[in-house]
Formats: structure tokens, C-alpha cells, sequence
């Protein structure tokens, strides 16, 4: 197979970033919005010196990378072996109990998923193994990244408020992109990683701003003045970061194409599951300025081959997502 990487994955564009540009031109045609509003950022007009600031931030970031001594969050032991042990043939089970039972956290969240109401059938389980049976490894897999997320990635000094909003979106993110699928008939494995991972690129933007802040002894800036930036550049740098991660092709890809996803060519279509989870969280206000969805998301529902009643479903589940708010929090630590 073609490694798809030397096609798309550009580890950091020479030259003048094209910050605003590329944002006008992710979303022509595509029903998404490329600039998604955050609940944080008060609605304004864009300043011509707010876009000199985003791109001179967007120039720190790029410095920063270019740099080569920049280092993406690291991501725990327990994330890099579970995915390596889902890439394979076959799963020895043993391995997943080893590697689980080294984190308790997440050993004590995957005994609880196993006995959640929708997955118990039958006994509860007080067992590792068990439990790690009945969820199978991919779900294994993932309730370790939700745990890592919300305890290592989406941890931001200075930026609290937004990644607690970030973390609730990421999870809801995965879920509705699961249901998507499930809406065409159909299963990915790697649904609940993209959605939950879709936006991480912001996290490591504001995680580099801020600690470029506090090395300078500066406050952070606002969310809204660097608002363009990572709107342009969140997608891009949420793809490299998880090649560093030696995530799948089908996560770097989705991620870089989540706004853009006419540009996949992935016969999964996972970046234009990803861009309809985005426009659904933004249809219940989750993660996003409230945009409910009108017509201009029928190219997306078209794209994806998805018939009248199903999309209503999908609108259905999107409003009924704030009911499960409290279930997305991010833990205390
Ligand atoms: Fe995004």
C-alpha cells in the first residue's frame, strides 16, 4: 500500500503561512464552518490587527516546530502499547491485561464501561480479563485515550476554561462519530480515536502559546486574538502530532481533512464523519457557539449518503447530547 503520509502529511509548510486564506478555502462549498466559533470568544469583528497578531503567533508556532527540539505531548505508555496491539492480526489477550493492569485508572474504567448498562450482559464482572473480554480491544484501546485525554492532553496552563470545553466536545466528538457509521450500517474501528483526537492540534497550539508565555514571564493571550490561528492551523498540527504518535493513516489523515474534507480521498469517508460530528456539536452548542443546522449542512448528510430519516436521527441524538454533559467532564487531578 502507497504510504498515503509522503502525500498529505506535511511536517511544517516553508514560507509565509497562509492563515486566513486556508480558512476561506476550507470551507468553500462544504457546508462546514471553517472558523468554528468557541464558546469562550465572544462574538466580534475580526480586526486587521487581530489577523497580523494570529499570523505572527502562527509564525511562533511554526518556529517552534520548525525548530526540531519540539516535542509533541507524550503520550503514556498505556496509549502506545494498546494501539500498537490493535494494529494487530491478532490480540493476545494477555498482553492487554499486562499493559492495563499497569494503569489502575484506566484498569478501574474499563471494569466499569464492561459493567455500564449497555455493554452488561449477564454477570457483573470484577475481573480485568473479563472485562477486557467483553469490550474487545478497540473499545479498550479507546476508553485508555479518553482517560489519557483527559488527564495529560487536555491540560492547557492558562487555557482551563477551554480545554474543559475541548475534552466535553472530543468525547461527544467520538460518540456521534460511532453513530454516524452505524447510521450508513456500518463499523469503524477508528471512529471513537478521530473524533476524540479530532481537535487536539488546538490543545498543543494554546500548550505552545503557553508556555512561549510563561517563558517570556506574559500572560497568555486571549482566546480571541489568537482565534484565527488555530482555527487555520489546529487540523494541520492535530495530524502531525499524532504521526509523531504513530497513530494510523486513517486517524492523520481524518484529522488534517476534518475541514476540508473534500480533499480525502479515504474510502471511509472518516473526514467527512468527523467534519458531521463538528457541525452536530455545533448544532446542540457543545464545544462550539451554538449553529443550528439548517440547509447548509445537506451537503455533508449527501456526502455521506445518509437518507432523510437517518440524518434526522443523527439531529436527534446531536440534541439530546447536553442531557449527557455531566458523563464529559474533565476529572479533577
Ligand atoms: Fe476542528
Amino acid at each position: 500500500m502507497a504510504d498515503k503520509d509522503s502525500r498529505r502529511v506535511v511536517p511544517v509548510p516553508s514560507g509565509k503561512i497562509p492563515v486566513i486564506k486556508g480558512m476561506v478555502a476550507a470551507g468553500a462549498g462544504t457546508g462546514i464552518t471553517p472558523s468554528a466559533p468557541v464558546l469562550t470568544v465572544p462574538r466580534r469583528e475580526i480586526t486587521d490587527a487581530d489577523r497580523e497578531f494570529a499570523e505572527r503567533i502562527a509564525q511562533v508556532v511554526k518556529a517552534v516546530i520548525d525548530s526540531g527540539k519540539y516535542k509533541p505531548p507524550l503520550l503514556p505508555e498505556i496509549a502506545v502499547t494498546l494501539s500498537a496491539i490493535a494494529n494487530k492480526p491478532e490480540v493476545p489477550i494477555e498482553e492487554v491485561e499486562v499493559a492495563v493492569s499497569r494503569d489502575p485508572v484506566v484498569a478501574a474504567k474499563i471494569v466499569s464501561v464492561a459493567n455500564s448498562a449497555l455493554n452488561a450482559r449477564g454477570a457483573a464482572l470484577s475481573s480485568l480479563r473479563g472485562a477486557i473480554t467483553r469490550l474487545g480491544i478497540f473499545q479498550v484501546r479507546d476508553i485508555a485515550f479518553q482517560v489519557v485525554a483527559g488527564t495529560r492532553l487536555f491540560r492547557v496552563p492558562g487555557y482551563s476554561e477551554r480545554m474543559k470545553e475541548l475534552f466535553e466536545a472530543s468525547q461527544a466528538a467520538g460518540m456521534l462519530a460511532r453513530e454516524i457509521y452505524r447510521a450508513r450500517g456500518e463499523i469503524s474501528e477508528a471512529a471513537y480515536l478521530c473524533g476524540l483526537l479530532h481537535d487536539i492540534g488546538e490543545a498543543v497550539i494554546l500548550g505552545i502559546i503557553g508556555e512561549a508565555s510563561r517563558v517570556r514571564g506574559e500572560t497568555p493571550p486571549s482566546l480571541s486574538r489568537i482565534k484565527i490561528a488555530v482555527d487555520g492551523y489546529h487540523a494541520w498540527i492535530g495530524a502531525w502530532v499524532c504521526k509523531q504518535w504513530k497513530l494510523s493513516d486513517t486517524v492523520t489523515d481524518a484529522i488534517l481533512d476534518h475541514h476540508t474534507p473534500e480533499r480525502s480521498t479515504d474510502p471511509m469517508q472518516m473526514a467527512y464523519v468527523l467534519a458531521l460530528a463538528d457541525r452536530l456539536l455545533a448544532h446542540a452548542g457543545i464545544g462550539t457557539e451554538w449553529q443550528p443546522i439548517t440547509k447548509s449542512a445537506a451537503p455533508l448528510f449527501q456526502a455521506l449518503k445518509l437518507s432523510p430519516e437517518r440524518a434526522a436521527s443523527l439531529l436527534r441524538l446531536a440534541e439530546s447530547l447536553n442531557s449527557m454533559r455531566a458523563e464529559w467532564a474533565l476529572p479533577s487531578v
